[in-house]
């Protein structure tokens, strides 16, 4: 793919994530990862290629069928994109009201989530008087709480302590237990390593892995 008419950023890129599995993303910054993950969640199109999405070609898809395919897609962007105009409790409700859910469905669930990212005090706050860590924090609550069937996170730890990081890696892993495919790019290679999840590599805009796991499991 490439961004209007500059080179092509990744090149040759096959790659098929089986239902239900979990994979990090890795490789150096400039290296294609954001711009993998934005094929996949349908911001960019391919100049060349095939993207499949839940079976579907997105070549063959209108605008609403991948309207509707992206509902399937929880995405924690690189830079959060939270709505400012919006509370703390509307930005992690906003992809269940747009399934169309009540208040009261889910009312709970985000409180629970919020309380779990630590941010119990900051339900009625704008995002805007958030810090870093706390916004990303907000961003993976909203991707991760109408349990989407495919995750795609963008450095969802970049802006967290190490200890915050593992508690919000146990979310991701809770979310593929409960069956979604989770995809996380990520520079953090110790807690990559500590995942025990396979390893997908970008250098140059080429791909290479999976990688096996280094250990068994990944709790
Ligand atoms: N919106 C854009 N317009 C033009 N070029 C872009 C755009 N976004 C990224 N690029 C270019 O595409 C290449 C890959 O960028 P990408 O953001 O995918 O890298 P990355 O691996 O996610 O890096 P990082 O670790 O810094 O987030 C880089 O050369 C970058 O300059
Ligand atoms: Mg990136």
């Amino acid at each position: 793919m490439r961004y209007s008419h500059g080179p092509d950023v990744l090149h040759d890129i096959n790659l098929n994530l089986s239902p239900g599995s979990f994979h990090f993303l890795t490789g150096p910054s400039g290296a294609g990862k954001s711009s993998l993950l934005k094929l996949i969640y349908l911001a960019q199109n391919g100049s060349k290629g095939q993207v499949q999405l839940f079976g579907q070609d997105v070549a063959h898809c209108s605008r609403r069928d991948k309207a509707l395919l992206r509902r399937r897609i929880g995405v924690v962007f690189q830079e959060f994109r939270l709505l400012e105009h919006l509370s703390v409790f509307e930005n992690i409700a906003l992809p269940l009201r747009a399934a169309g859910e009540k208040r009261e469905s889910y009312e709970e669930d985000v409180v629970e989530l919020l309380s779990w990212v630590g941010l119990g005090d900051a339900i009625n706050k704008n995002p805007r008087t958030l810090s870093g860590g706390e916004k990303q924090r907000v961003a993976i609550a909203r991707a991760v709480v109408g349990k989407p069937e495919l995750l795609i996170a963008d450095e969802p730890t970049g802006n967290v302590d190490p200890e915050m990081g593992i508690r919000l890696m146990r979310l991701f892993v809770e979310l593929n237990r409960l069956g979604s495919t989770v995809l996380i790019a990520s520079h953090d290679l110790q807690l990559v390593r500590a995942s025990g999840a396979p390893v997908l590599t970008i250098n140059d805009g080429r791909l290479s892995g999976p990688k096996p796991a280094r250990r068994p499991g990944r709790s």
